[in-house]
């Protein structure tokens, strides 16, 4: 199967949060999370003002359908029980030849260690896997970055690769570490989804 787009409906339902696209509602929360030095420490941008959150509401945030390689769908993770925002996750869409894509997360950290993140992106793999047609997504961070590891981990990714030092990363060398997941190793951990057996 190719991957043609990728449409979702929203919200997006798992079991405890609402995945949906952020909207200018949501610049105090993100404000809240994305402009603090530790949560973007491992992550591939700085502390955000209030006038990035605006300008990246009004264009790369703003996309809510996948229609070509190269361009991401980032949404929004409301908790259900509460409405409040506890993060956001992303989803990249690298190559429509390779039907290649990867996946990120961001959390406020008062939204930490309850599993929302993995619970996120699991259905951003599901996204991916089963409705663009994906066949390999894979997750990059830095190795110092542990529960990002064990979010993959988690999720059922492969560690493949260990990068040392092979980026000048916010001062200081990074060392990367690469995890990947095909689409049959997805449906054999995730059973109930359309191709598992
Ligand atoms: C990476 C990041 C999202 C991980 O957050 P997290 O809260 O550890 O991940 P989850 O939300 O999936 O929660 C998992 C933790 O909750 C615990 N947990 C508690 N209750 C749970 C429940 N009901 N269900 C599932 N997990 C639960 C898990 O045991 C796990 O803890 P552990 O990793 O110590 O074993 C967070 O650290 C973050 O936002 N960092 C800054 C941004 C960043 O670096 N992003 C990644 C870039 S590569």
């Amino acid at each position: 199967m190719s991957p043609t787009e990728l449409r979702p409906t929203y919200p997006i339902t798992t079991e405890r949060l609402l995945l949906r696209p952020l909207t200018e509602a949501d610049a105090e929360a993100l404000l809240a999370y994305r402009s603090r030095p530790d949560v973007c420490r491992y992550v591939p941008f700085e502390p955000m003002t209030p006038e990035v959150i605006t300008e990246r509401l009004a264009t790369h945030w703003a996309t809510t359908a996948l229609t070509d390689e190269g361009q991401s769908l980032t949404l929004g993770i409301e908790v259900a029980a509460t409405g409040q925002l506890a993060g956001d996750v992303i989803l990249f869409w690298h190559s429509r030849q390779h039907r290649g894509g990867e996946i990120g997360y961001v959390l406020h950290p008062d939204h930490a260690g309850q599993g929302y993140a993995t619970e996120a992106a699991q259905a951003m793999l599901k996204l991916g896997f089963e409705d663009l047609g994906l066949h390999r997504i894979i997750g990059r961070i830095d190795e110092r970055n542990e529960p990002s590891a064990r979010v993959l981990r988690r999720l059922g990714l492969r560690q493949e690769a260990r990068l040392v030092h092979n980026e000048l990363f916010k001062g200081e060398w990074s060392t990367e570490i690469d995890f990947a997941m095909l689409s049959e190793e997805y449906f054999a951990k995730y059973p109930g989804s359309p191709q598992s057996a």
